[in-house]
C-alpha cells in the first residue's frame, strides 16, 4: 500500500496541471452552502483588519507602498537581498547607489499613513540616527533619497541603508538567541491571555555548503531542543504534545549535499542527525517538524520520515512532523502517503499544511532544467484548491493525523473553519509566521466562537547572517501581487476582488494552467524565431538517475575506438591510447589519428561538395540539424557515458553539454531559415577547431553554425576528447547529412592545422582555445599564398 502510494507520488511530480485540477475540483472539499459562508466570514474578516489600522504592523504598511510592483520597492528589496552579501564596502556602495539613485522616491513620499513608511522617517531610519537630518532635505521629500545619499559620506549611507535593512529583516526574527524568543513569545503570550498560543522555533540556517556549517547548523538545533524543552517544561499550559511548544528543522541545514545524487550519504550522515534531534524532542515530549523545502528534495524527505516513523526509538511519541506544500501536484498524493504511514506505524503524526514558501525558484529551476513540466501549480487559485483537498484528506484521519494549518489568508482560514466544522473536527490548529498574520488571527479571536482556536507562531531565531534566504522568501510573498496579504490591507482592492470563490474562479478559465508561463519546453515559442528548448534530465528523479547511471556503468565497460571519419568512412591510421582524465594510467580505448592522405582527401571531397551544399538550401540544411538535435537527446544515456569517462565531467555538467549541444542545432537552424540571411552566401569549407573542455557543445556549436550557414566542414576535435566527437558525428551523418560536407581528423593540433590551414580550398576558420594557438592559427594563415581566409 505505502509503496503503491510512493509511484502515485512519483506518478503526480511533473502531471497534467489542467488534467488534474480538472478532476480536483469536479469533487471540491467544500459544498456550495460553505463556499458561500466562507466567502461571508472572510469578507467580514478582511474588513475587520482594514479598520484596525492602529494594530497594522510596520511591515504591513511598508509592504502596502513597497511592494514588488513598483520600481523603488523592488529596489528596496534588491538591497535587502543583496546587501549582507557584499563582502567589500566599495561594491556595497557601488550597490547602495544603484539601487537608490534610480527611482522615484517622490511618489511614496507621505502617502503611507504609518509614520515608519513615510518617506522623512524612513531618512531617519537610514541613516539609523547617527546624524541629523538637515531640515531643508525633509522638506523637499521629492529627492530627499538621493539627497540624503550625496550630502552624507559613503560610510554613514552604508550603514544606515545596513541598519534600515536590518530592521526590516528583524521583523521576521523573533530573537538572535533562542532565549532572546523565549522572553519575546512570553511576553506576546502575554499580551493574549485568552489565547491558546504556541510556538515552534526555527534555528535560522538552511542549505548547508560544508561540513563545518552542517555541525554547527547541528548543534544549533541541538542547544535550542535543549532549552526549548526546559522552558516548555516550566510553562506547559496543557497536557499534549500539541499544547506545548516545538521546533521546526530544515534537513539541508544538516547536511551538505542534500540532494539525491548524494541519497547515499543523505541517508547514512543526515539521517542520524535528524534521529538523534528527534530522540531529544521525544524525550522533552514536544514536537518537531520536519520544514518542507525544495521539489527536488521531497523523495529524498519521504524516505527520511518512514525511516524515522519506523524507529522503536521514536514510537509512543505523537510529535513527530511532516510539512506538506500544497502547490506541488504531488500533494494529494503525499496526503494520502501520510495517512496511510501513520495508520502502517500504528502512531500519531503532526501535519503542516503550507501552499508552499518556493514557487518562483521552482518554475525558474523547472525552466532552466528543461523538465517536462513543472512539479507545481501555475495557476494561484489551483494551489488554493489543492490546499482545501490536502486539508479535507488529513481531516478525514482526524485520530491518526494532527493538522496544522499554516496560512495568512483570510479566506483559507474562512473555508478551513467551514470544513472543520462540517467535519466536526477538534484535533487541529493554526500556524503563522513571525512578523505576518498576526492582526488576522488576533480578529479571529474577537468571534466568540473562535476565541479558543489554538494557533502556533513558526518562530525564527538566529543573526542576521543566517536570515537571507528565509528573507527573501518572505519579502517574495509579501511582495507578490498574487499573494493574499499583499492586498490584504490595501483599501484599494475592493473586497469581492481579494475574496473570490476559488472554484468559480479556477473554473471561467478556459484551461486550469496559466497561459502566459509556458511548459519548460515551449520557453522559447515566444521568441522572434521560435524553437522547442532542450529536453533535459531531472536529476533529482530516482529513475531518471538510475537510466544515466546504466549509460555510465555501460561505457566503462566499453574499449573507445574513436575514429578518423572522412566521407563518412572510417579510415585507417596509427593507434593512439586514449586516457581517462581522473587516472591517467587507466587507457579507455584507442583513437585512429588521420595520415596526411586522410587529410587530403578529406579536403578534396569538402571542396567538391561546396557547391551541393549550398544547393541543398537553408531549409534542407535546417532540418538535417534538427534531426541531429533529435539524435542527440535520443541517445543521451550512452553520450552522458562517453563525456563523463573521456572528459571526467560531471553528471550535471555532461547532462548541460547535451542540452547545450541540441540548442545550438536548433538555434542555426531557425537561423539558416531566418530571412536575415537570405542574401548570406557561404564561405566554401570551414576548419571548426574545438576544445576539450566542452567536448560535445562547443565541438557542435562550431560544427552546426557552420553546416547551418552551407559551408562543408573539416572538424578536429580536441585530442583529449575524441570519442565524444566520433558520436556527435556518426549520429550527425545518421540524421542526414551528405558524407561529403562533413569530416572528422583527429590527431595533434599541430600536425592537422599545419596541413590543413595551409591549403587554399579552407575559407573560414571557427577556433575556441588558447590566445597562443589562436595566434598560430593566424600566422598560418597569414602565410598562405592566397593571403589566409
Ligand atoms: P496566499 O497568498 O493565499 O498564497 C500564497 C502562495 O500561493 C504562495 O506562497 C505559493 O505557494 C502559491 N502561489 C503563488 N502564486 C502561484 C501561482 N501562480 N501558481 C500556483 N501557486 C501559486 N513553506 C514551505 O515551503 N515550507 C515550510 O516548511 C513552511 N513552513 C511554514 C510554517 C508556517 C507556520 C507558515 C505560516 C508558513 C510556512 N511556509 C512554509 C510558508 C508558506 O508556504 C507560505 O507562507 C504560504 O505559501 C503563504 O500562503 P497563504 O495561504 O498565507 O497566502
Ligand atoms: C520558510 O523557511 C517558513 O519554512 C518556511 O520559508
Amino acid at each position: 500500500m505505502l509503496d503503491q502510494l510512493r509511484s502515485q507520488i512519483a506518478a503526480h511530480k511533473h502531471c497534467d496541471e489542467h488534467e488534474f485540477v480538472a478532476k480536483m475540483i469536479a469533487n471540491p472539499a467544500l459544498p456550495p452552502e460553505q463556499r458561500k459562508a466562507t466567502l461571508t466570514l472572510a469578507q467580514s474578516l478582511v474588513a475587520e483588519c482594514r479598520a484596525d489600522t492602529s494594530n497594522q504592523s510596520l511591515l504591513d504598511s511598508f509592504l502596502l507602498e513597497f511592494g514588488l510592483s513598483n520600481k523603488e520597492g523592488v529596489a528596496l528589496m534588491c538591497l535587502a537581498e543583496a546587501l549582507l552579501r557584499v563582502p567589500d564596502s566599495v561594491n556595497m556602495d557601488r550597490l547602495i547607489a544603484e539601487k537608490i539613485s534610480s527611482g522615484d522616491w517622490k511618489g511614496h513620499s507621505g502617502k503611507s499613513s504609518s509614520p515608519f513608511v513615510n518617506a522623512a522617517t524612513w531618512g531617519m531610519i537610514l541613516t539609523g540616527k547617527m546624524v541629523q537630518l538637515d531640515p531643508k532635505i525633509t522638506e523637499r521629500p521629492g529627492s530627499w533619497v538621493k539627497e540624503l545619499a550625496s550630502n552624507l559620506s559613503e560610510p554613514i549611507v552604508r550603514s544606515a541603508v545596513m541598519q534600515a535593512m536590518r530592521i526590516m529583516g528583524g521583523q521576521y526574527v523573533l530573537g538572535r538567541t533562542i532565549n532572546e524568543g523565549f522572553k519575546q513569545a512570553k511576553k506576546f503570550k502575554k499580551s493574549e491571555p485568552k489565547a491558546h498560543i504556541r510556538y515552534s522555533y526555527d534555528m535560522l540556517g538552511e542549505a548547508a555548503r560544508t561540513q563545518k556549517d552542517a555541525q554547527r547548523y547541528f548543534k544549533s538545533y541541538m542547544d535550542a531542543l535543549e532549552q526549548i524543552g526546559v522552558n516548555t517544561a516550566a510553562n506547559r499550559t496543557g497536557s499534549t504534545i500539541a499544547d506545548a511548544d516545538g521546533i521546526s528543522v530544515k534537513l539541508s541545514a544538516l547536511h551538505p549535499r542534500y540532494e539525491v545524487a548524494q541519497a547515499h550519504s543523505v541517508q547514512k550522515q543526515l539521517y542520524s542527525k535528524i534521529k538523534h534531534l528527534c530522540v531529544m524532542a521525544k524525550a522533552h515530549n514536544i514536537g518537531l517538524s520536519i520544514d518542507a523545502e525544495e521539489a527536488a528534495r521531497l523523495e529524498m524527505s519521504l524516505d527520511i520520515f518512514e525511516r524515522l516513523c519506523a524507529e522503536p526509538e521514536l514510537a509512543n511519541w505523537d510529535g513527530l512532523g511532516f510539512v506538506l506544500q500544497a502547490y506541488q501536484k504531488r500533494s494529494t498524493s503525499v496526503a494520502r502517503w501520510l495517512v496511510a504511514l501513520a495508520e502502517h506505524y500504528d502512531r500519531k503524526l503532526m501535519v503542516r499544511l503550507v501552499k508552499g514558501a518556493y514557487w518562483d525558484a521552482e518554475i525558474k529551476h523547472a525552466q532552466e532544467q528543461g523538465l517536462s513540466d513543472y512539479p507545481v501549480f501555475t495557476v494561484k487559485a489551483n494551489t488554493d484548491a489543492c490546499y482545501m483537498a490536502c486539508a479535507k484528506i488529513l481531516l478525514s484521519a482526524n485520530d491518526s493525523i494532527y493538522a496544522q494549518f499554516a496560512t495568512h489568508n483570510a479566506q483559507t482560514v474562512a473555508a478551513l473553519i467551514q470544513l472543520t466544522t462540517m467535519l466536526g473536527s477538534q484535533n487541529f490548529e493554526f500556524q503563522r509566521l513571525h512578523g505576518m498574520g498576526e492582526l488576522l488571527y488576533h480578529h479571529l479571536r474577537q468571534h466568540s466562537e473562535f476565541a479558543e482556536l489554538a494557533v502556533r507562531i513558526y518562530a525564527p531565531i538566529g543573526k542576521h547572517e543566517d536570515l537571507l534566504p528565509y528573507l527573501v522568501r518572505r519579502l517574495l510573498e509579501n511582495g507578490a501581487n498574487s499573494s493574499f496579504v499583499n492586498r490584504f490591507l490595501d483599501d484599494n482592492t475592493p473586497l469581492d476582488e481579494l475574496v473570490k470563490d476559488v472554484i468559480d474562479d479556477i473554473s471561467a478559465r478556459p484551461v486550469y494552467r496559466h497561459t502566459s508561463i509556458p511548459l519548460p519546453r515551449e520557453l522559447y515559442q515566444l521568441e522572434e524565431l521560435p524553437r522547442i528548448n532542450s529536453k533535459g534530465v531531472d536529476l533529482d528523479d530516482a529513475e531518471h538517475l538510475k537510466e544515466l547511471l546504466e549509460g555510465i556503468k555501460l561505457q566503462r565497460e566499453t574499449v573507445f575506438a574513436a575514429k578518423t571519419l572522412v566521407s563518412g568512412v572510417s579510415v585507417q591510421g596509427t593507434q593512439h591510447p586514449i586516457t581517462n582524465p581522473n587516472d591517467l594510467n587507466d587507457v579507455v580505448g584507442q583513437v585512429t589519428f588521420s595520415t596526411p592522405d586522410a587529410i587530403s582527401n578529406a579536403l578534396t571531397a569538402a571542396h567538391s561538395f561546396v557547391d551541393a551544399w549550398r544547393d541543398f538550401g537553408p531549409d534542407g540544411r535546417a532540418q538535417i540539424l534538427e534531426a541531429w538535435a533529435e539524435r542527440l537527446e535520443s541517445h543521451y544515456p550512452e553520450l552522458v557515458g562517453v563525456i563523463s569517462r573521456e572528459a571526467g565531467r560531471t553528471l550535471a555538467d555532461c547532462v548541460d553539454e547535451i542540452r547545450e549541444a541540441v540548442d545550438f542545432c536548433r538555434y542555426y537552424a531557425n537561423q539558416a531559415r531566418s530571412s536575415r540571411y537570405a542574401d548570406a552566401k557561404p564561405l566554401g569549407t570551414v576548419f571548426c577547431v574545438s576544445p576539450w573542455n566542452f567536448p560535445l557543445a562547443i565541438f557542435i556549436g562550431q560544427v552546426s553554425a557552420a553546416l547551418a550557414a552551407g559551408n562543408c566542414v573539416i572538424a578536429k576535435p580536441a585530442e583529449q576528447t575524441p570519442t565524444v566527437a566520433t558520436r556527435a558525428i556518426e549520429l550527425l551523418l545518421e540524421a542526414g547529412c551528405p558524407a561529403s560536407a562533413i569530416h572528422l581528423l583527429q590527431g595533434t593540433g599541430a600536425d592537422i592545422g599545419e596541413h590543413v590551414l595551409s591549403d587554399p580550398t579552407i575559407n573560414g576558420v571557427a577556433f575556441t582555445g588558447s590566445t597562443l594557438t589562436a595566434q598560430v592559427i593566424h600566422r598560418s594563415l597569414a602565410n598562405r599564398a592566397d593571403g589566409g581566409v
